[in-house]
């Protein structure tokens, strides 16, 4: 990272890049600081992409992990100190924040850094409702024609339920609001509806549930930078949100991801960008809430073609650990113009080869994780074209131990998806944690 503070540096380095064949996109006269909101390995992932921006004065991440914390300075700001996150901005004179989480985007963060004048990569609370509210989303998917599953919003259980019983088939039960990945239950028949019905009305987030239609085929997530109008699609990738091979177990946050996808070629990702996408960032934008940020549609390649199953208002996790290593060009640059609304497409090319992601989780998750198991062997892994991405752990007197549900994201690179594999699997079985959990089939 550049962590000299003068002018001339900065732009003597901004010129010798575009020396490297990038395009020359700005030449910044300000030290240019950045503070990254998060602790996870999506906000890990974008620390390391952001640290080798030639832009970048100083990086700074609250509250961060041990990962981030060897790109730049963590602070520990909690992710919902709204006050102490501003004044941490202040302080570090941030010329662009970075919001990572769900949460807080949903609560209104970018609301505030924009009302305190302090440029925000991230969309605004009302943009953020494309996630927080799955019924907002699905009227708002319907009025812009965009393909998705029919589904019906329900105020209460019992509505819900009587709407079951009549029709005599099972449905996709979702709950309304932010779940953690934990709010929708592919019903097999009418009982496991109705008793997902009980269980997530029962719920923070179920306090609107809906009914969908269960659509079949392969899984996609399309994640595109946005300025409120533009949309520069990065590679698609596709997650594996079970804990056991075979797409067995309780669902997860995400036990790892590969990019690209062989099923998806540029003609399906037009499709995707012009049909699923854009249609909703002109909707936001002609309702007065545009969307700057990340935009991330979960799709489903059916038969009738790609459709949407939700939008997510952030970079997906483990996604960005596999879609960030596949850029080429400055990501800093890049989400600067998002924030200020002046992107340009060329700012970034995808990168040709292939990242896969193989997520270690701690002993019990998806429940409470087992906190405080010793980690070994991150350093013998250490090696060109192979990335461990922190998520949760946190350093102690005993070393570096568990400190969450999802520990590390160890992504490999490679030519071939059979060769990023390779790497990245060679790596897991060098690190050692007691109760450590992978999967095995990630990728294949
Ligand atoms: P969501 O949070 O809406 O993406 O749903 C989580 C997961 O549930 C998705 O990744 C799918 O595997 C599954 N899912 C959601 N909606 C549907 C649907 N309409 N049909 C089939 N599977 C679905
Ligand atoms: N990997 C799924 C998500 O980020 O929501």
């Amino acid at each position: 990272m550049n962590t000299d503070d003068s002018a001339s540096p900065k732009c003597e380095q901004v010129q010798s890049w575009a020396h490297c064949g990038e395009p020359l996109v700005a030449c910044y006269n300000t030290p240019m600081n950045v503070l990254i909101i998060g602790s996870g390995g999506r906000e890990h992932a974008l620390a390391w992409r952001l640290a080798q921006s030639p832009l970048l004065t100083q990086l700074f991440i609250a509250p961060g992990n041990p990962g981030t914390a060897r790109l730049g300075q963590n602070v520990p700001v909690a992710v919902d100190d709204f006050d102490g996150l501003v004044d941490l901005a202040r302080r570090i004179q941030a010329e662009l924040v970075v919001v990572g989480p769900e949460d807080p985007l949903a609560h209104g963060l970018v609301d505030r850094f924009l009302a305190a004048g302090i440029p925000a990569f991230g969309p605004t609370a009302t943009a953020a409702r494309l996630e927080g509210s799955k019924a907002f989303a699905k009227a708002l998917l319907r009025a812009a024609g965009v393909p998705t599953a029919v589904a019906s919003t329900f105020a209460s259980a019992e509505a819900a339920a009587a709407f079951v019983r009549t029709s005599g088939q099972p449905w996709v039960v979702k709950a309304d609001g932010l779940a953690q990945g934990k709010g929708v239950v592919v019903a097999e028949d009418v009982e496991e509806t109705l008793a997902a019905i009980t269980r997530l009305s029962a719920t923070p987030a179920g306090q609107q549930l809906l009914l969908e239609e269960r659509l079949y085929g392969r899984e996609l997530s399309v994640l595109a930078l946005c300025d409120g109008r533009v949309l520069l699609p990065l590679t698609p990738a596709r997650d594996h949100k079970r804990l056991l091979d075979g797409d067995a177990g309780p669902n997860t946050g995400g036990m790892g991801a590969v990019a690209p996808v062989d099923d998806v070629d540029a003609d399906v990702l037009a499709t995707v960008v012009t049909r699923c996408m854009q249609p909703v960032v002109d909707a936001l934008a002609a309702r007065g809430a545009p969307f700057r940020g990340s935009l991330y549609a979960g799709l489903i390649l059916t038969a009738d073609g790609p459709k949407v199953l939700e939008f997510n208002a952030r970079f997906g996790d483990p996604e960005a650990q596999v879609v960030l290593p596949l850029i080429e060009g400055d990501l800093l640059a890049a989400l600067l113009a998002c924030a200020e609304g002046r992107l340009d497409p060329a700012l970034l090319r995808p990168r040709t080869g292939y990242a896969a992601c193989v997520v270690l989780a701690a002993a019990n998750y998806p429940g409470p994780p087992r906190r405080g198991d010793v980690i070994t062997g991150i350093e013998s892994v250490e090696e060109a074209d192979l990335l461990v991405f922190h998520a949760g752990t946190a350093l102690s007197e005993a070393g570096l131990v568990t400190a969450g549900g999802r520990v590390l994201g160890v992504t490999g690179l490679g030519a071939t998806l059979p060769a990023a594999l390779d790497r990245a699997y060679a790596a897991v079985e060098r690190i050692e944690f007691a109760g450590k959990q992978y999967r095995r089939d990630i990728g294949r």
